[in-house]
């Protein structure tokens, strides 16, 4: 079977169950799954429902689906995503939002948890993605090539949609919620980064580092999908305050944030 027979077996799933009618998804980082209370009226799938959906293991995550509104608007809500770090393949970590795409979304707004770089950041700031640099290794539209999600040679140039990061740091300003714009470095994990590595990574023009959402974006932007992405800042990343870090820091800050960081996605999702 191939990804795209299995997508579209999971798609078909999810269309039997009610999953239906949605031109916006929304996936939720690490520790930032309240934000799925938010949705009203949700059809709820556990992903060991969804055939050949991968399974995350990381706590934090939660792993389901959400389908309802959002101030009107009708969503699909990923809480919890399969990373890399976990072992599993590319091609199964951007599953599920090839599987979205093929249910109809155009808009994907990808949250994550980051490490700040950037000076001028601070843990439990909200950074609107730009851009990004790939750090990972690999790129999940490596192998077996499937015209049917989009382009091999997919284009990365607008990556982040322009008029989604206007209307999030709008809205922002609405809500008196501190945004801040800046560039993800994405890495494999899951060690955190060395200082040195830090240094490179800021060096390069980045802000923020972390090891989730490029692969999402990549293959969202094969299929054309518009993409806003919100980092939550969770911890100064290593090296720069000389504390050590720990996944407890980072899910201390992401609950600690929860509530500007779902405010602000419930009021930008009926602009976008
Ligand atoms: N580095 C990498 N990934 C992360 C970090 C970090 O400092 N914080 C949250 N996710």
């Amino acid at each position: 079977m191939t990804a795209y027979d299995q997508a579209a077996a999971a798609a078909a799933h999810l269309r039997s169950r009610g999953v239906e009618g949605a031109t916006l998804g929304v996936i939720l980082g690490s520790g930032l799954g309240m934000f799925a209370e938010r949705v009203q009226d949700p059809v709820v799938v556990s992903y060991r429902e969804i055939p050949h959906w991968p399974v995350p293991t990381v706590v934090g995550h939660e792993g389901q689906l959400l389908c309802g509104t959002v101030g009107g608007v009708r969503v699909i809500c990923l809480q919890g995503r399969a990373h890399y770090y976990e072992g599993h393949p590319m091609e199964r970590v951007v599953f599920p939002t090839r599987v979205l795409g093929l249910l109809g979304v155009k808009t994907l707004l990808v949250t994550n948890a980051a490490g700040g770089m950037n000076p001028g950041f601070a843990p439990g700031d909200l950074m609107i993605v730009t851009d990004h640099v790939n750090l990972m290794g690999v790129n999940p539209l490596r192998g077996e090539h499937d015209e049917r999600f989009g382009p091999r040679f997919a284009d990365m140039t607008h990556a982040y949609d322009r008029q989604v990061q206007e209307l999030i740091i709008q809205t922002s300003f609405q809500l008196a919620v501190s945004a801040v714009r800046g560039v993800y470095a994405a890495v494999a994990g899951p060690s955190y980064e060395t200082p040195a590595e830090i240094r490179m990574l800021r060096t390069i023009g980045a802000d923020a580092v972390g090891m989730s959402t490029v692969p999402e974006v990549i293959a969202a932007r094969q299929m054309k999908i518009r993409i806003g992405a919100i980092s939550v800042i969770t911890n100064a990343a290593a090296g720069v305050t000389g504390e050590p870090l720990s996944h407890d820091e980072v899910t201390a800050t992401s609950k600690r944030v929860g509530k500007k960081f779902s405010d602000l996605i419930e009021a930008v999702i009926p602009k976008l």
